[in-house]
């Protein structure tokens, strides 16, 4: 075969396709375990985080350190149509993504209470209970929802009157960069902290505001101030909190929590 035959290119062109195939293939399969500790890790973090169990010397602190601390919280899988915690499902395999794109896991969410624009949603879903002796102080649940353009991430984490926010988190989104991506700034997010989700009346009132909240205004209990340029992505914000926390999210599970406190499980 001479080097300018065609039957030669074609042949050096599907060599090519197939090495660069394989060695993508090999990379991508022998990465994932390592993607797979990255993102546990990762959501340990903010879990940590969240519990206010994040010691003030974070940066001293081992992976293996931190891994010990997020495996001795109290996690549980819930039911959340039953509005209860599930013991038949152990939250350190529970995948609530997997079970959300499972159809014996997962409902359609009807689309009056679709405002999260989310389609479906597991059945279930892990929460953390933070303790201080036998006292419940936190508890740490999963929240998601359409943003501009991506599906945004996070935890919120209540104090023990399943009411006030003590923390907030978005650990994955991919809204636009100095845009939506203002969900993830530290100092956006602290302003969560203290702000209740329902009034007196049982409304659900948290949202983010238009502008700034005048911290003397009586909306300063529930709302927390406007994204520059990222009333979308906000807007998403308010949405997903108000889907998770209405009747078809965690809301008969909080009703059920208030009525019958848990009890410290390895007390
Ligand atoms: C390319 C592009 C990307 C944008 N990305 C976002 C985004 O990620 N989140 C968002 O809320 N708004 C985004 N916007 C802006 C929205 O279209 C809209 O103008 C904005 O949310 C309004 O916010 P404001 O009321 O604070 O001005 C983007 C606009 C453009 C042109």
């Amino acid at each position: 075969m001479t080097n300018d035959s065609p039957l030669k290119a074609i042949l050096v062109v599907l060599t090519a396709a197939l090495v660069c195939s394989i060695v993508v293939s090999v990379a991508a399969v022998s990465l994932r375990p390592y993607q797979l500790a990255h993102q546990i890790f990762n959501q340990a973090q903010h879990i940590v985080k969240l519990a206010g169990l994040m010691p003030t010397n974070a940066d001293a602190l081992s992976k293996k350190d931190l891994m010990d601390i997020f495996l001795q919280l109290d996690a549980r899988v819930i039911d959340i149509d039953a509005g209860k915690f599930e013991k038949n499902l152990n939250p350190v395999t529970f995948d609530q993504r997997k079970a959300a794109v499972d159809p014996e896991r997962s409902v359609t969410i009807p689309t009056e209470h679709d405002v999260a624009r989310l389609g479906r949603r597991s059945r279930f879903a892990t929460a953390y209970l933070v303790w201080d002796g036998g006292q419940l102080k936190r508890i740490i649940l999963p929240i998601h929802g359409q943003g501009m353009w991506s599906t945004i991430y996070g935890y919120i984490a209540l104090q023990a009157d399943l009411n006030t926010i003590a923390a907030v988190t978005f650990y994955e989104q991919g809204e636009t960069p100095g845009l939506g991506t203002q969900i993830q700034l530290p100092d956006w997010q602290s302003k969560w902290q203290g702000r209740q989700l329902w009034d007196g009346t049982g409304a659900l009132r948290f949202r983010i505001a238009t502008g700034r909240v005048a911290p003397e205004s009586a909306a300063a209990r529930y709302e927390v101030d406007a994204l520059s340029g990222a009333t979308v992505t906000a807007d998403g914000v308010t949405n997903l909190v108000h889907y998770w926390f209405g009747e078809h999210g965690f809301q008969p599970f909080l009703t059920h929590l208030r009525e019958t406190p848990p009890i410290r499980a390895n007390n």
